[in-house]
């Protein structure tokens, strides 16, 4: 990507992987920007962090539409008036539309607090320490219409230790998620990243994202 790309993040809550991008976004050399920041949710706390940064923000909330194809279809129209090259789900809770992730297909990226293909969907801190795993972790992964399951990008595992709760696993989790989702942005932003089928390329190397690594 020749020019510096365009990126919309879009949220629901506390907003901290979006801070991790904006921070990283106002180092001299990241190739990204955060073009717009929209949420679902009205009191979004992420929504003042991109403020902050003089980020445009934008609230549409799902209450105000009769259902899923039209919020979606309303949502898409607010990102592409910032003409993104591509889109980040940081913390957006909704399930997306197959016409929105074909819309953004290939350039749109979201992450995940587990080491997919575990723990797909809600609750992985208390889903880990319930099945007594030893390890946990974070993943990037290009969005597919199957929830949590597209091709992984990255991946960063913790251990589990004997007195973690759920919060201090989120704690830790999202140490991790503050540096990996910059960095597959930043690999994406550089037109080092590429998704064929089910497989994810940097360069020309296939990534193999291995917990643990
Ligand atoms: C993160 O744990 C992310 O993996 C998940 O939602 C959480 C969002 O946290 N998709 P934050 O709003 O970025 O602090």
């Amino acid at each position: 990507m020749a020019s510096t790309c365009r990126v919309v993040v879009l949220i629901s809550g506390n907003g901290s992987n979006l801070q991790a991008i904006i921070d990283a976004s106002q180092q001299k050399d990241y190739p990204a920007r955060v073009v717009a920041v929209l949420s679902n949710k009205t009191e979004a706390y992420g929504l003042h962090r991109a403020q902050a940064a003089g980020i445009d923000t934008q609230i549409i909330e799902h209450s105000a539409y009769s259902d899923r194809i039209t919020y979606d279809q309303a949502l898409m129209q607010a990102i592409d008036h910032y003409q993104p090259d591509l889109v980040v789900l940081a913390g957006f809770m909704r399930i997306l539309s197959d016409d929105f992730v074909q819309h953004y297909e290939n350039r749109l990226l979201n992450i995940h607090p587990s080491l997919l293909p575990k723990y797909k969907g809600l609750h992985t801190h208390r889903r880990v320490l319930e099945a007594g795993d030893k390890q946990h972790g974070a993943s990037v992964h290009f969005v597919t219409p199957s929830l949590d399951d597209g091709p992984l990008i990255l991946q960063t595992a913790i251990e589990v230790r004997p007195d973690d709760t759920v919060a201090s696993l989120a704690k830790r989790v999202h140490a991790v998620e503050h540096r990996i989702y910059p960095q597959a942005i930043r690999w994406f932003a550089e037109g080092r990243l590429h998704r064929k089928d089910n497989r994810t390329y940097l360069d020309n190397t296939e990534l193999k994202p291995n917990a643990g690594t």
